[in-house]
């Protein structure tokens, strides 16, 4: 589909999704997340795509959900914002395709939260991280709460939640928040090398793998493992299974044919 406010770009199996609103520094409005949710849909169709980077055009990842949006909302349109906003983010999450966000700049609000929907974070030297809802008198709203947490721990998230602070991508990347730091000029091609990386490997593994993770960060240990061996047992049927080990055995490189 065309898009208006973000492009897509494929190159090596790679896609590059683009927020593209830089004068109003990618500031998330309701157009632009429906826009997202169309873009995880279509790399998610899409045979020729294997794995996504999302990023910012200019000098902002995301700046946060469009406060002049927000301004004049009800409370029931709020609550319908956070729902939709929430489920959008939830299809990069739940993609089995990996998703690595290229953190450009400025990552406040939706934009912290969406970087944390992805799969991993890959930031550069000047990127920003922050939740500063509360300076504005709201809560986040697209995952900050949850997931925040569950990257860093309670007392760092909890301080960066009610102080609405602005940390640096070293800070970011000393408490968890972000995989790896690089120089700007060398962050896209971080994240696509990043995703390249796992291309190598087994689809179905890596899709099975992500659900896995995401399944079991909501589960009790046993009820985890349980999944964990439903997949295992369910990747012994496939042919790539059997390519893998092979090409091992053969010692060369596997051909996976994510079957
Ligand atoms: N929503 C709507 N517009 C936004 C925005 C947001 N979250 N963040 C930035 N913009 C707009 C600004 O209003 C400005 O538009 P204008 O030129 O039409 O006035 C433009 O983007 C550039 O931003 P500006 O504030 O002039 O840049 P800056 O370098 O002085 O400051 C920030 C950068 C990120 C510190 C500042 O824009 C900011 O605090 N943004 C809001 C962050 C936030 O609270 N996010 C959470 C929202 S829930």
């Amino acid at each position: 589909m065309p898009y208006h406010s973000l492009t897509l770009t494929v190159s090596d199996r790679v896609a590059t999704i683009t927020v593209n609103r830089p004068e109003k520094l990618n500031a998330l409005d309701d157009a632009t997340i429906t826009e997202l949710g169309a873009a995880a849909d279509e790399v998610r169709a899409r045979a020729d795509i294997g794995g996504i980077v999302l990023t910012g055009a200019g000098r902002a990842f995301v700046a946060g959900a469009d406060i002049s949006e927000l301004a004049g909302q009800s409370p029931l349109a709020a609550r319908e914002r956070a729902l939709r906003g929430q489920e959008i983010f939830r299809r990069f999450e739940t993609s089995p395709k990996p998703v690595v966000a290229a953190v450009n700049g400025f990552a406040l609000g939706g934009g912290c939260e969406l970087a944390m929907a992805c799969h991993m974070r890959v930031a550069s030297e000047g990127a920003k991280f922050g939740q500063p809802e509360v300076k504005l008198g709201i809560a986040p709203g697209y995952g900050g709460t949850q997931r925040l947490p569950r990257l860093v721990g309670r007392g760092r998230a909890l301080q960066l939640l009610l102080t609405g602070e602005t940390i640096d991508a070293q800070e970011a990347f000393r408490i968890g928040l972000v995989n790896r730091v690089v120089p700007a000029e060398q962050l896209l091609d971080a994240a696509r090398a990043m995703v390249g990386q796992i291309l190598r490997n087994g689809p179905l593994a890596v899709a099975l793998t992500i659900d896995a993770v995401d399944r079991g960060l909501d589960l009790s240990l046993g009820e985890g493992l349980a999944v964990e061996a439903g997949h295992f047992g369910l990747l012994a049927a496939t042919a790539d299974m059997g390519e893998g080990m092979r090409a091992f055995l053969e010692k060369r490189a596997p051909a996976f044919r994510g079957a």
